[in-house]
């Protein structure tokens, strides 16, 4: 299979192992979004103006979520990333002193800051469970979260895919038993739109935000919220502009043309859309692309090769396979500072990858997209082999 790297705007000089923390936009996605802004340029009047011409292109792409993400588009909403949207909905609920939000020890630190800024203001407080490692069955994530659902209670809040662990969480049952006990559920979904099958009706979480600039490869600065349509009355902007209420006083349904949930939230003073408008040329190339297959192969290097370094280091994997986020492999190392690895990798190999430590385990995470070639990986199995002594 022909490799993609020239389709991309990478640096050829960097054998870049890191689309996990940003994503990398293919040349015909970046071309169509930079399309839109000189569309929006040339009048921009007109473009912005929400019933001539905004209205209608932010209603397609939202088509194409739905068709995509398996929900009803009226329930998906324009975001610029998951942290606004995730921001958005933890700043909605009404949370009073002693309420908990019952999360795991792997979020990620900017929606954990999020997290505490509420409690600060409402006086909640986080409930972190530590997940059982390594997981290797669903039951121990679920029972888990289950034991610690109790009265207090009112949200749970779980990443989809982690990030410093990069590992597939089975949120499905602990999202089925949040519902049954009136907790709501709040998931980051991040990692997830163009990197697994998404179903998001079928899910049934109450909040469910995900990224298109990672592994949908749309531009960055385009993402989505998806709300059930009985919690979107729960949701107050942290921005408030024309869209808010602008259902009500006698312009029913509001002169945007859509709900107020999505009208609160789109219309948010003057902004660039380009990039959200560009996630259905991203949809498109992976389309042409062929993408699942490529997406398959991706799948199939990242395990040998985490496979491969394992076997070098003698370390056990944190979960079982199908826990693992599927291009994403958080390669376990012996103790480094992560100040040193990561500028040594790229000084004396050229590597961009994420290197950390997370808890007790220090981590290499590498990611595989279409442009990763095998020597890429090979490369940072000799760099990792010579820079640690590995012996096997
Ligand atoms: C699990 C997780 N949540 C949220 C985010 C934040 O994404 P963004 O910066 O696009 O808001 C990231 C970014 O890497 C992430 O890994």
């Amino acid at each position: 299979m022909t490799n993609l790297a020239p389709l991309f705007l990478l640096d050829p000089d960097v054998v870049f192992l890191n689309h996990g923390s940003y994503g990398a936009c293919p040349r015909p996605v970046f071309q169509a979004y930079q399309d839109w802004q000189l569309r929006l340029e040339r009048q921009p009047v007109e473009f912005l103006d929400s019933r001539r011409a905004l209205s209608p292109r932010t209603q397609a792409v939202r088509e194409a979520m739905g068709r995509a993400f398996g929900a009803d588009p009226d329930d998906i909403v324009a975001q610029v990333n998951a942290t606004q949207a995730l921001n958005i909905v933890a700043q909605s609920l009404d949370l009073a002193p002693g309420d908990e939000i019952l999360t795991t020890d792997h979020e990620y630190a900017a929606l954990e800051k999020t997290w505490a800024y509420v409690c600060q203001r409402t006086g909640a407080r986080i409930v972190p469970v530590t997940v059982p490692l390594p997981l290797m069955e669903e039951a121990q994530f679920t029972d888990t979260l289950i034991a610690a659902m109790g009265p207090k209670t009112r949200v749970l809040f779980l990443s989809h895919i982690t990030s410093a662990t990069a590992m597939l969480f089975p949120i499905a049952r602990a999202v089925a038993e949040a519902r049954a006990r009136g907790i709501l559920s709040v998931i980051d979904g991040a990692h997830t739109p163009g990197h697994i099958p998404l179903d998001l009706d079928a899910l049934g979480a109450d909040f469910y935000a995900g990224n298109c600039h990672k592994w949908l490869m749309a531009p960055k600065g385009s993402a989505f919220l998806h709300v059930r349509r009985d919690c979107q009355a729960m949701i107050r902007p942290t921005t408030i502009s024309h869209g808010w209420e602008a259902g009500k006083h006698g312009q029913d349904p509001g002169p945007f043309g859509h709900s107020a949930f999505i009208d609160s939230l789109e219309v948010q003073g003057t902004r660039d859309p380009a990039a959200f408008l560009a996630v259905t040329a991203a949809m498109d190339f992976r389309e042409a692309h062929g993408w699942d297959a490529i997406a398959q192969r991706c799948q199939a290097m990242a395990a040998e090769t985490g496979a491969r370094l394992a076997k070098l280091t003698g370390l056990p994997p944190l979960c079982a396979e199908e826990f693992r986020a599927p291009q994403m492999f958080p390669v376990r190392l012996p103790p480094f500072d992560p100040a040193q690895l990561q500028p040594l990798l790229m000084e004396r190999y050229r590597i961009e990858i994420p290197c950390y430590q997370w808890q007790d385990h220090h981590i290499a995470r590498f990611s595989v997209q279409g442009y990763t070639r095998q020597s890429d990986l090979d490369l940072l199995v000799t760099a990792l082999t010579e820079i640690f002594a590995l012996k096997g």
